[in-house]
């Protein structure tokens, strides 16, 4: 019966059209609301079901028959993936389909700018869209709990203010391209060990202050049209068919109108995915069919199973219609979108764009006895060591791997860079990660069967008689290094790098490290070094950009978004946070595929919130950057004493460039709640300003709160509470170095 009122209903519909009007789904004047329902009431069943499940790696159905188009996803945050076959993730080949690679997103947190991040957004979204892409898979804004998690470098930090602020701007530069943001991976994705058999636990005060808010800020302010739904379980269910995240949180509290795509292969159960939130279904490997059977798509869980359901009248179809509905309109607002942009891929302005983003995200942090800049004029000899000074590190690291049109390096960079005096040399030092490759694809190859001690001697010759030495090490994004799908195992440089940089330093003193990484790394030579820069993933542009720093075209005024800890018992997660899991359960595991469960102990004690409450002194502390001028700060000081909950307060302070040339400073405003209900951290920041001061220059910098500023989640009530009392603004140059404390009062 219900099948012939539909046939109707669609006749009528091609009727219509037959007469020459528009029908409503196509009027782009009509509301969009008004456009989703008169689609889906002219989709059969089988047709919705199509549209909220993959039909290809990377692409989900359209509804041919009346003309709405397929839906198009892209990897990933830093730049538009290289085609892969429709049903691999192997790259097909293509010969137009290289990019602009931008700075990895913990450079851009870096960066403290919105405005970069608003610049980023903008740039690739210009890529997506000329790329013909829908939705761009990122940003991802999972909260850096400990220094091990593989993907840390896709992410903003250890600070859910900071994230929250940056990933805004983000996504509104994309979106303004018609293209969807997917913000990821909500939530809990902490870690990349056993990420899909992870169960994490933690209470809601955790959850509601430091691991929601950046995906609400994304949700609420940055109008984010998809999200995408982690791998993890969460309280014992996988987050792809979990109702409280993906119903009573992002749709009943945050009022989510857009998409719930889940990650590819975070399905697993048709019943529990159909209630459970979820929109459209990626990357499953099918049950009951062989892992990752090829072409399976209508077996996907959301496929021909929950047609198979409905058929024999066991479920309605009211949570079809929400999903088809949802889809549909993901459609209108990217596919069907008649005012969107057309893009541009590879322009001047992009590589412009990544290479000031990556400028103004490198963090300066030790210059002693200002041996930064280089100076570079005249006669002198530099010597470069490291394999991170030649290597790709726009391919690897998974998911976000890229095939860009360029990628400088950073002896490229310097070399580029040096005056005609200046003489180059390089030496490896190491052998690390030898060949680049990802998706099939091998794209850099720089093997080399020298000994390690006979590198070790090359390097250490070469910079015997150098005016500099330059040390381009770190990370890379090999497995169980910044890569995803896998953690690191342990907080040390690998490939024997202390040791190396300790022989250089006793043998020259004017020694630079560089540390190209996307995580915290412990720094046992610290003492022995007396400049250290924080160099990042930064794409197509990186060895100009650190050149640019390196050289001082470009003063550096990046701050970090997550601490450097010491060692790794510093760390909340690592003290009482169980990472990488329970105990006991991964001591009694046989299987990968177990469920492992992880409760987070160290509740909202994370990053400088964990080392505030110990006391201990990070290496670097959150929000720690130097410049090549110096700054002073006067007194700060506030518009008023005391405030009722719904006004606001702005602390102002003078800033001045004490220093012979310009820079940009990161004001930092921290709150304390001297006396809380509920434990509270000593601080957490609240405010942020970037400023930039010519030589002698003074601004005047003020930062407003409100309420949200001041208020603690409290988990008995469930409700965001600011509680009448003393507080404290502390305004810093870093968590750790604090300019002035402005006593105020909550009545
Ligand atoms: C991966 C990642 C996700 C990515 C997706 C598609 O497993 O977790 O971030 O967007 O699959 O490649």
């Amino acid at each position: 019966m219900k099948l012939q009122i539909i046939a109707a209903a669609v006749a009528i519909g091609v009727a219509l059209n037959a007469a020459g009007e528009t029908p409503v789904y196509l009027d782009t004047t009509k509301p969009l609301e008004e456009r989703v329902n008169d689609a889906l009431g002219r989709m059969t069943t089988e047709e919705k079901v199509a549209i909220i499940h993959a039909q290809s790696k990377f692409s989900s159905a359209g509804v041919p028959r009346l003309g709405i188009p397929e839906l198009w996803c892209t990897d990933g945050p830093h730049g538009i993936r290289p085609e892969v076959f429709w049903d691999e993730w192997d790259q097909a080949g293509w010969t137009n389909d290289s990019c602009t690679a931008f700075p990895a997103l913990t450079c851009l947190a870096a960066t403290w700018n919105t405005e970069m991040a608003q610049l980023y957004g903008k740039s690739i979204g210009e890529e997506a869209r000329y790329r013909e892409k829908d939705v761009l898979l990122g940003p991802g804004v999972n909260i850096y709990r400990t220094p091990l998690n593989g993907r840390n470098f896709e992410y903003m930090g250890e600070d859910p203010y900071l994230a929250s602020a940056m990933v805004v701007p983000y996504i509104k530069g994309v979106q303004a391209n018609g293209v969807a943001t997917c913000v990821k991976h909500y939530a809990l994705n902490n870690q990349e060990q056993r990420r899909h058999t992870t169960d994490v636990d933690l209470s809601d005060r955790a959850l509601y202050e430091i691991y929601l808010p950046a995906f609400k800020a994304a949700v609420m302010d940055g109008g984010t049209w998809s999200i995408m739904s982690s791998y993890n379980l969460y309280k014992g269910r996988h987050v792809c068919q979990n109702q409280r995240l993906l119903k009573e949180i992002l749709r009943d509290e945050w009022g989510f109108d857009g998409v719930v795509i889940s990650d590819w292969g975070g399905v697993h159960n048709t019943e529990q995915v159909i209630d459970g939130g979820l929109d459209l279904e990626f990357g499953s490997w099918t049950n009951g069919l062989s892992e990752g059977m090829k072409n399976a798509y209508d077996s996907y869980y959301m496929a021909y199973p929950y047609l198979k359901l409905i058929s024999e009248g066991k479920v309605d179809t009211k949570e079809l219609d929400k999903k088809a509905a949802n889809v549909l309109r993901l459609i209108f607002r990217t596919a069907m979108n008649p005012e969107k942009p057309f893009g541009s891929l590879n322009s001047p302005e992009h590589l412009a764009a990544a290479r000031q983003i990556a400028g103004e995200g490198i963090v300066l942090l030790k210059n002693e006895g200002n041996l930064l800049p280089l100076k570079l004029d005249g006669k002198k000899k530099i010597a470069v060591v490291g394999e991170n000074a030649i290597k790709m590190m726009t391919v690897g690291g998974g998911s976000s791997s890229l095939k860009a049109r360029r990628e400088v390096s950073p002896l490229e960079g310097l070399k580029h860079r040096a005056g005609d005096g200046v003489e180059i040399v390089y030496a490896r030092g190491y052998v690390g990660d030898p060949v680049a490759q990802q998706d099939g694809m091998k794209v850099q190859d720089i093997s080399d069967n020298r000994s390690a001690e006979e590198m070790l001697a090359e390097a250490v010759a070469a910079a015997k008689d150098a005016d500099y030495v330059v040390f381009v090490g770190g990370l890379n994004k090999a497995p169980h290094q910044d890569c995803e799908d896998a953690d690191r195992e342990g907080l040390g440089l690998p490939y024997g790098q202390d040791r190396l940089i300790e022989e250089l330093a006793k043998v020259n003193k004017n020694l630079v490290v560089v540390n190209i990484s996307g995580n915290a790394v412990a720094m046992p030579w610290i003492k022995s070094v007396p400049a250290v820069v924080q160099g990042w993933f930064i794409g197509s542009e990186a060895g100009n950009a650190i050149a640019d720093v390196l050289a001082g075209d470009v003063n550096p005024s990046g701050k970090l978004p997550f601490t450097f800890p010491v060692k790794l018992e510093d760390v909340g997660a690592h003290a009482r946070g169980e990472y990488p899991g329970n105990k006991d359960a991964l001591a009694a595991s046989k299987e990968w595929g177990d469920t492992i469960p992880e409760y987070y102990n160290e509740d909202i004690f994370v990053g400088y919130r964990w080392a505030d409450k110990e006391k201990t002194t990070p290496l670097f502390p959150f929000g720690h950057g130097l410049s090549y001028t110096s700054f002073e700060y006067g007194k700060p000081s506030a518009d008023k004493k005391s405030l009722t909950a719904d006004d606001t307060i702005t602390f102002t302070v003078n800033v001045r460039n004490t220093g012979d040339r310009e820079g940009q400073e990161i004001v930092q405003l921290y709150v304390t709640d001297k006396k809380s209900s509920l434990p509270r951290p000593v601080k957490e920041l609240k405010g942020f300003k970037k400023v930039k001061l010519a030589p002698g220059e003074e601004k005047q910098v003020s930062i407003t709160i409100g309420r949200d500023a001041l208020s603690y989640f409290d988990d008995n009530k469930h409700e965001w509470i600011a509680e009448p009392g003393k507080f404290e603004a502390i305004i810093g140059a870093s968590s750790r170095d604090i300019k002035g404390i402005v006593p105020f009062e909550l009545k």
